[in-house]
């Protein structure tokens, strides 16, 4: 079953940051491959559903025109709003409440592993059929099986693998994974830039 709101709400009543983003070298490290394996400077429009405190929103935000982000924990929500005043930030439930619109580029950051394999076929389905032409997906997840989670980081990036999107960027480490699909041909950054 896909872990629902009263599993993340449990968790904000019990820490106001229960994955220590703000505090772990090991979040800011990865917050920085992430931002860097995006292949274009700037975007236009994003969407970055489970954005939990905005640790990584407030850093996307300055990346973006319109940054819309949001998350099914309202405690989750009043954080992120304060931490990214430059995204607006909604309380949404993933998969019944992706928001209708296209974007340039849409984040799964460690999300993805909640959902059970209905829900998660739908958000990649979503994911999918919101990028703009050209548009970027970026999804990064921890690899270490959680006993609470439906499937591992493995697992989702097994799954992106098999959408229509194409692969750009892949980055492997024993504990997470971070990967760039497209909407239609790759494009490498040093083509984009006139380099060959
Ligand atoms: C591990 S945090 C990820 C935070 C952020 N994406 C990052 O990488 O810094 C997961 C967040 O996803 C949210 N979440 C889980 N299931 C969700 C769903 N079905 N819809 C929207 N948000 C969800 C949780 O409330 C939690 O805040």
């Amino acid at each position: 079953m896909t872990l629902d709101t009263g599993y993340f709400d449990g968790m904000y009543e019990e820490s106001a940051d229960p994955w220590g983003f703000q505090s772990r070298w090991y979040e800011q490290r990865k917050y920085a491959l992430t931002l860097a394996a995006l292949p274009r400077r700037r975007y236009a429009d994003a969407f970055e559903p489970g954005c939990s405190i905005g640790v990584l929103t407030a850093l996307l935000a300055e990346r973006c025109d319109r940054l819309f982000a949001c998350d099914t924990s309202t405690a989750a929500v009043e954080q992120a709003r304060r931490r990214a005043p430059g995204a607006r930030v909604e309380r949404r439930t993933m998969p019944q409440d992706w928001p209708d619109g296209r974007f340039d580029l849409i984040v799964l950051s460690e999300l993805l592993y909640y959902f059970d394999d209905h829900d998660l076929a739908t958000m990649l389905d979503r994911a999918v059929n919101a990028l703009n032409p050209g548009g970027t997906l970026l999804a990064v997840h921890w690899r270490h099986p959680v006993p609470d989670y439906p499937h591992t980081g493995d697992d989702v990036h097994r799954a992106l693998a098999r959408t229509p999107l194409n692969c750009l960027v892949s980055h492997t480490e024993p504990d997470f994974l971070c990967e760039v699909f497209v909407q239609g041909e790759p494009t490498s950054v040093a083509t984009a830039e006139g380099l060959v």
